[in-house]
């Protein structure tokens, strides 16, 4: 039985990939930090369903002692790094513990492995915010990277360290660049969840307006849990490699608001306002991502389109809202 060690296993795609590799057969880890365990029905709510079947273990990435001890102590065959301060807004609002969390929780990650374990397979969870303003579209493994925000610098060097990792060492480090990937399990302080969130609310009486910063903005949004399969898929390849991840569309968040809106019967255009305290400093105006790459060696296809993921959200926020 393999046995995967998944860091954010508590987030949207540490559960959704639990939940894959448990399928698979796998034994699964996650490392949670210590104060998340002590409350679990409300901070574990995402891994509810599959909370016996998976083993925690307490620990903080800021600590490299933390991480060593569970490395040490687990024999694993594959690690999936994805805890991260990952909400691009607040990673202006604290450019230092953005970097520090991002890129040393990264690096005592590998360094971990790297003395404990260095035959485990290691993904890293790139981002397409690692190509901020973008020199060319569609972006894809060769476009430079040209980050617009702390967060997605402190990702453009974890993306380096893995590949030293991989160069310098040997070890089987992987980097998914992935796109904007949604589900009904996304934190509401992504703009998705936002506005799906926000029209059962509404809907349900219990919010007036929705407030939103730059409606203009493009994204190429697809479905976390496609993507979780991709992650998988880099790490059973003979080599390590980068592969970007993404649907090849892209959409305005106006677009999102529209057929979120029009799902439950509304017009986003009576509900939507405009507020400049969303908007970032700067920011990646225009994502889009091709994938050839990735459909090709480790033949990933999505299996969700846009108009499908945004119906799923609000759906299932309508269902939670008690507005259906
Ligand atoms: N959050 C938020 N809230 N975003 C808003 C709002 C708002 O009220 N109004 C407009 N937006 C715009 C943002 O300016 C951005 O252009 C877009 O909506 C998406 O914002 P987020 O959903 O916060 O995601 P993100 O694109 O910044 O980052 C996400 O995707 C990355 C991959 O490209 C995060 O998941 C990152 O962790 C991930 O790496």
């Amino acid at each position: 039985m393999k046995k995967a060690l998944i860091t954010g296993i508590t987030g949207q795609d540490g559960s959704y990939l639990a939940e894959f590799l448990l399928g698979k057969g796998y034994e699964v880890h996650g490392i949670v930090r210590r104060v998340a365990l002590e409350d679990p029905s409300r901070r574990f709510s995402r891994i509810a369903g599959i909370l016996g079947k998976v083993k925690l273990h307490p620990a903080s990435l800021e600590s490299y002692a933390s991480i060593f001890r569970v490395i040490a102590g687990t024999p694993i065959d594959e690690c999936y790094h994805l805890a991260a301060q990952s909400f691009v807004a607040e990673s202006f609002e604290d450019g230092f513990s953005t970097l520090n969390s991002n890129i040393n929780g990264t690096h005592h990650v590998l360094a971990a492995l790297r003395e404990a374990n260095p035959a485990c397979r290691f993904y890293f969870a790139g981002t397409s915010e690692m190509f901020g303003k973008v020199t060319e579209s569609p972006q894809d493994e060769r476009t430079p990277f040209n980050p617009r925000s702390p967060y997605g610098i402190s990702k453009v060097a974890g993306h380096h360290l893995a590949i030293n990792y991989r160069e310098e060492y040997g070890m089987h480090c992987s980097s998914g660049i992935l796109f904007n990937h949604e589900s009904p399990r996304r934190g509401h302080e992504y703009v998705t969840r936002k506005i799906s969130n926000g029209v059962a609310r509404i809907k349900a009486g219990r919010q007036k307006d929705l407030r939103l910063g730059n409606l203009d903005a493009r994204r190429d949004w697809g479905h976390a849990a496609d993507y979780v399969d991709a992650m998988w898929r880099m790490l059973q390849q003979d080599r390590p490699d980068t592969y970007v991840v993404a649907t090849g569309e892209t959409h305005s968040v106006r677009e999102f608001c529209e057929i979120a809106f029009s799902e439950a019967g509304l017009d986003y255009k009576e509900w939507v306002v405009a507020d400049d305290q969303f908007r970032r400093p700067v920011e990646a105006e225009v994502l889009m991502g091709n994938a050839a790459r990735a459909r090709k060696i480790l033949g990933w296809k999505k299996s969700v389109d846009f108009p499908s993921l945004v119906r799923e959200m609000v759906h299932a926020d309508l269902k939670n809202e008690g507005a259906t």
